[in-house]
């Protein structure tokens, strides 16, 4: 046991000091301008999560190509954007010396139809029934394009550091590209970049690499990754134990640990067992064995809301930090509250629109959720009352206008 809680601060590998424990972990905004361009909403929001007293804010995924996108509206980083709004964007999540952190992301196959005609990936693997019906099958990247999405990503992080963002997050988890490439199920491939544990950790430890060449020793990196894939076959806790301990070794400044996939949604709680429930984080099991192999600062994220959660974890040494998303996009100021000794508790509770059948087609904690961060991004205040219904129907619409510009062209 240690006496750290949530109030210390923690300084990284690269010497880079975060004021307290508290991450705010990425949140996927879908709130990009025309051209994938960040705007005055993004500065308004990261303002008020500084405002709120976090620590270390990581955005939701910006991606690295805009022929990849998970969502309609994400933001790009690429050659050929210029984005006047990224500084205002890292300024605003500065305010207090908070750390904000860019997420960088490539979602290989799940990028939706009305995204993606014939989306990339390690292997021509399509996703499981049903989600088949809303991504279509990729076809394999050649060996040319795969080192050209690991220097997008090194081009991505060089922008962020110009722009005045603190760090970067490569997005290793969730099913998106780098985890595809990590898992034997989705990554078939027999030559260097497939097979092996070795083979399939290239990608990701190719991006580290290029992206560490372009920022230097100074500016924290950081990965997300997936404890396990929860499927048959797929990235088991013995391949997740070698790549953290590879990337730790490598330098990273941050390992945050998550789970689950678009096939197995465990990031946000489905399923989850009521003896984890007790102990608040979904993961926490995972972290303490990855805690005996790795010296790299660790960060768990998954169903934190409570302090008497968060400081057990932090005084039995299992992660250096708490990372916290939903909380904090229905309730901004959740840190301050949480830093302050109060018994603050988090508002996140199951939602349901009422019918089990759109509850199961629907990714409703998304939906509701990104509706919430939409409304902050306005300047108003997050709006617990809003009925699900309400955020599906939205997304229905959306989807709809979205599919019919493609149709048209
Ligand atoms: C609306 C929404 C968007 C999300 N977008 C991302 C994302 O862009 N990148 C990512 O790594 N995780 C994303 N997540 C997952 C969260 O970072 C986090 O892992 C998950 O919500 C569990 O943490 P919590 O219990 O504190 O909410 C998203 C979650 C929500 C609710």
């Amino acid at each position: 046991m240690s006496n750290i809680t949530i109030t210390d601060n923690l300084t990284l590998p690269c010497g880079a000091t975060i004021k307290n424990r508290i991450g705010k972990s990425a949140m996927s905004e879908n709130m990009g301008s025309k051209g994938f361009l960040s705007n005055r909403s993004f500065h308004t929001l990261y303002g008020r999560w500084a405002d709120g007293g976090t620590g270390l804010l990581i955005t939701g995924n910006v991606m690295v190509d805009q022929r990849a996108l998970g969502e309609a509206r994400n933001v790009v980083i690429e050659k050929g954007i210029k984005d006047p709004s990224l500084k205002g964007w890292a300024e605003a999540g500065k305010k207090h010396q908070t750390h904000i952190w860019v997420q960088l992301n490539h979602p290989g196959k799940q990028s939706p139809k009305f995204l993606s005609a014939v989306p990339v990936a390690p292997s021509a693997i399509p996703l499981k029934k049903p989600l088949n019906r809303v991504f279509n099958t990729p076809r394999a990247l050649s060996d040319t394009e795969i080192m050209d999405i690991i220097e997008r990503f090194a081009y991505a992080a060089k922008v962020c550091k110009e722009n005045g963002f603190t760090g970067v997050q490569i997005h290793g988890a969730h099913g998106y590209l780098v985890s595809q490439f990590l898992s034997p199920t989705h990554n078939q491939r027999t030559d260097k970049w497939g097979g092996s544990i070795e083979n399939r950790m290239r990608f990701v430890s190719e991006i580290y690499q290029a992206i560490r060449a372009e920022v230097g020793p100074e500016f924290p990196v950081s990965i997300k990754l997936n404890s396990a894939d929860f499927q048959k076959g797929g990235f088991t806790k013995e391949d997740s134990m070698a790549v953290v301990k590879h990337l730790s070794d490598l330098g990273m400044d941050l390992i945050e640990i998550s789970g689950g996939t678009y096939e197995t949604p465990v990031m946000t709680g489905t399923n989850v067992k009521e003896s984890t429930k007790v102990r608040e984080a979904y993961f926490l099991e995972y972290c303490e064995e990855v805690r005996k192999i790795v010296k790299s600062p660790l960060m768990l994220t998954g169903g934190f809301r409570s302090s008497q959660g968060m400081n057990d974890a932090l005084a039995t040494g299992v992660c250096d930090m708490v990372g916290i998303a939903r909380s904090l996009a229905i309730n901004p100021e959740f840190s301050n509250e949480l830093l302050s000794g109060k018994d603050a508790k988090s508002l996140v509770k199951p939602l349901s629109t009422g019918f089990l059948f759109l509850d199961r087609t629907f990714p409703l904690e998304i939906v509701w959720y990104t509706d919430q961060i939409h409304l902050l991004g306005k300047g108003q205040d997050p709006n617990i009352h809003r009925s699900p219904l309400r955020s599906v129907l939205g997304m229905v619409w959306e989807l709809g206008i979205n599919v019919l510009k493609k149709v048209r062209g």
